[in-house]
């Protein structure tokens, strides 16, 4: 099986289907070794280490090169202040035991206290995370701007609405190369992707089975998908996946199933009725499962600005 490439708006190839290694480095060797070769990273995943010591494994062993890879990484909620986001950066490359990143995103649009846990509770609020309330997403945009082209060839944002990258290009007049949101049958964004797609910001889709944190079954489990999968002989991960490359995303599964992370690799084209087929299990109401308001540490602030996090007393800080 081998890739298939789309751009980013560097001139860059990414791989359309990648990694995805939330709870997954024990997957990422099996999956370099049968082809993925984009990979999506993240400090919040606290497993960068073990991959580097995977990626040195197979970068000794002449499996791979590192400049046959994609790699993504991403800035975490606590470096947002902008004389953080080299160091965060630094230990990013530290970890992984590269010298570069293909792409670094801005985890989300949202910071909480720096220098103390990856998610600090607050002593004076139980239960909640100790949110910075005074950076801003322009001043750390601008640091993810600043920073060396030598070791981030492009810079993105993740789970960031219209609103917040008008924001950050309004500001400084660069454009994201990428945006990594949630998108799945049951999310399927379209005003965002479609804004992605006029300001040539490459979607990257997470959550393309769904999701079972709030107790609903993977949507591997639709009877549509289901039937989609029988009638063309593949699997339900194939359908999701799929559906998600029929509208020019990259998606970035995680499996830490050999069979699996074989058969998501393969890509299908879907036909466009097969595609409105599987549109249609949207329901009337979107379902987010990836709701920072709604985690079990709560983050205090309305990021999607949905009915969810109504009760929220912060919301994102632009500029
Ligand atoms: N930017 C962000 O804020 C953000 C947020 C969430 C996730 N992400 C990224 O997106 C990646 C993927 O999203 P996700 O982790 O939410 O979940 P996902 O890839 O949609 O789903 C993963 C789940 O599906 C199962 N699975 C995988 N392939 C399957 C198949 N073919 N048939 C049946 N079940 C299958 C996996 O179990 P098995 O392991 O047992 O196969 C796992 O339980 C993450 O790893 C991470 O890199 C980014």
């Amino acid at each position: 099986m081998s890739n298939v490439y789309v751009q980013l708006n560097t001139g860059a190839k990414i791989p359309q289907i990648g990694f995805g290694t939330m709870q997954a480095a024990s997957g990422v060797e099996i999956a370099v070794k049968n082809g993925y070769r984009h990979l999506d990273l993240a400090p919040i995943y606290q497993n960068q280490k073990e991959i580097g010591g995977t990626l040195k494994k197979l970068f000794d062993s002449g499996i791979v090169k590192r400049e046959d890879l994609f790699l993504t990484s991403k800035l975490w909620n606590n470096s947002h202040r902008p004389e953080d986001v080299p160091r965060a950066l630094e230990a990013t490359l530290s970890d992984l035991g590269v010298t570069y990143l293909d792409l670094y995103l801005v985890h989300w649009p949202a910071a909480c206290a720096r220098g103390k846990a990856l998610v600090p509770e607050d002593e004076s609020r139980p239960g909640y995370v100790e949110l910075d309330t005074e950076v801003t997403l322009v001043e750390t945009w601008k640091a993810m701007i600043a920073l060396p082209k030598e070791k981030v060839r492009a810079i993105g944002v993740s789970n960031f609405t219209i609103e917040h990258i008008k924001g950050i290009t309004e500001a400084t007049g660069v454009i994201p190369a990428a945006n990594e949101i949630e998108a799945h049958p049951l999310l399927p964004q379209d005003e965002l992707v479609q804004y992605c797609n006029e300001q040539k910001i490459r979607i990257i889709a997470y959550a393309s089975f769904g999701n079972n944190s709030i107790n609903r079954p993977l949507l591997i489990e639709n009877d549509v998908v289901k039937e989609v999968a029988k009638k063309l002989g593949i699997t339900e991960g194939q359908v999701l996946l799929a559906w998600g490359t029929y509208r020019g995303y990259c998606v970035i599964p995680r499996s830490v199933n050999e069979s699996r992370i074989i058969s998501n690799f393969k890509h299908v084209k879907l036909s466009k009725e097969d595609y409105e087929r599987v549109s249609s299990i949207c329901e009337e109401k979107p379902v987010r499962f990836n709701i920072p308001y709604c985690d079990a540490l709560k983050w205090d602030i309305s990021i999607f600005d949905g009915p969810e996090e109504k009760g929220a007393t912060h919301s994102v800080k632009i500029q």
